[in-house]
């Protein structure tokens, strides 16, 4: 049989619909509009497209974006500098730096001088710290976005075998914490993990998010599993694929992502998502000052 093929950009688009309509209603109601900033240095190719997109669902989403671009000759204390001046502007409600950057630039310092108030990249340790102790935070948008992938198929997670492959700060790691808050049994695999495709093979749920065109084969999946797949790489051809070899793995999984149209797209949408919980956090703040 073959799988049902989870579109993210499907759900992208309704739940971008319902962001825009909360972030309308604050524009008119509250006075607040909606603002992320975003800061690119250098001319990494990919960072380049993700940002264009970023800037352009904002937009449409109605969410101002003010968009900085730097060279990469651009010093620590000049980055460090445009953040504080984000951090104290109360119009701003989200602050994002495109990763990676730069060697000279010491990445957990700008990580970690983003007030975690702002921090819609849910990046700041403050905000990693509390989502694992199960406190309000911001999430990280693409574990947060493979969430709601998986809560969108209306199956139980709870007691699941859930298996990642990568163990990244932005992926791996934050996304097994948030299947562990679900209730689900959690697996970790990453580059030195002997026998792979023997503990891949015991998933219910398969995240992948390590970087490396098509490591997964049918042989790695279990019949019936749910395959996330959050690779990004661009073949010679110019074609992109995923980590997951998609057209084998179809055969034997319930559910799959494609690479594109899978995660990415959700990624973005829970950026949109964070940024509009920020502002709405501003104007509910603003309402209680008021009073
Ligand atoms: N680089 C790759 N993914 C991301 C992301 O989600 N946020 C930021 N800031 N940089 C990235």
């Amino acid at each position: 049989m073959s799988a049902v093929i989870i579109s993210g950009k499907e759900l992208a688009t309704e739940k971008r619909t319902f962001i825009k309509e909360q972030v309308t209603k604050l524009r008119q109601f509250d006075a607040v509009q909606p603002t992320l900033a975003v800061v690119l240095v250098g001319d990494d190719p990919a960072s380049h497209s993700y940002v264009k997109a970023k800037k352009k669902a904002c937009e449409e989403a109605g969410i101002n974006c003010l968009l900085e671009h730097y060279p990469s000759t651009l010093t620590q204390e000049e980055l460090l500098s445009r953040i504080d001046y984000f951090n104290r502007n109360e119009e701003i409600h989200g602050i994002l730096v495109q990763l990676p950057l730069p060697k000279h630039i010491h990445e957990n310092s700008i990580i970690e001088a983003i007030s975690p108030e702002k921090d819609v990249d849910g990046f700041h340790p403050i905000n990693i710290g509390k989502m694992m102790i199960n406190q309000d935070s911001f999430i990280p948008c693409t574990p947060y976005g493979i969430l709601e992938m998986i809560r969108s198929l209306n199956v139980s997670i709870t007691g699941k075998h859930v298996i990642v492959v990568g163990r990244s700060n932005i992926v791996g790691k934050p996304v097994g914490q948030l299947f562990l808050k679900e209730d689900a049994t959690i697996t970790y695999c990453h580059s030195k993990t002997k026998n792979l495709s023997d503990i891949t093979r015991q998933a219910d749920i398969l995240i992948v998010a390590v970087g490396r065109a098509n490591l997964i084969s049918s042989s790695y999946v279990k019949e019936g599993a749910i395959v996330i797949d959050v690779g990004v790489n661009r073949l010679e051809s110019g074609k992109l694929c995923g980590d997951v070899q998609f057209d084998s793995v179809k055969e034997k999984a319930s559910y799959i992502t494609p690479v594109p149209g899978g995660v990415g797209p959700m990624t973005i949408t829970m950026l949109l998502q964070n940024t509009l919980q920020s502002a709405q956090k501003k104007a509910s703040q603003n309402k209680t000052n008021i009073l």
